[in-house]
């Protein structure tokens, strides 16, 4: 009885552990990948929307009305498609600074 719930615990702590890992791997992933382009803050780099020749408002992740999982998989303009690149893209946009 006493070992049950032990175990119920530990499969308790345990997939509690692997949702908080998918997020922190989003952020992880949105640190190291998009924030070069969009910012920490994800708002956009006014210097790389220049580099890139694009709005700086194209940059602006915190609009609404973005498709984001759509854009990322699929890419859109001077955007890289991350299909097929390993990353985890819903988790990544759910990552995206707001
Ligand atoms: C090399 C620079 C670069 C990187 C890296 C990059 N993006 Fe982008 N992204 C862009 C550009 C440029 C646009 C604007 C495309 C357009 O509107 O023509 C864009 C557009 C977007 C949009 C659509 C915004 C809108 O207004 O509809 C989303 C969402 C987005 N990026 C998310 C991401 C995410 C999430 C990542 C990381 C996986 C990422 N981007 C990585 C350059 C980049």
């Amino acid at each position: 009885m006493k070992k049950h719930l032990v175990f119920s615990l530990l499969a308790a702590v345990f997939s509690l552990s692997c949702v908080s890992g998918a997020i922190a791997d989003g952020k992880a992933d949105y640190d190291a990948i998009c924030a070069s382009c969009h910012g920490a803050d994800a708002k956009g780099k006014a210097s790389m929307a220049t580099a890139m020749g694009v709005d700086a408002a194209a940059l602006d992740l915190t609009k609404a009305g973005i498709d984001c999982v759509k854009v990322v998989t699929e890419g859109k303009g001077k955007m890289p498609a991350y299909k097929d690149k390993g990353i985890d893209i819903a988790a990544v946009c759910a990552a995206v600074p707001k």
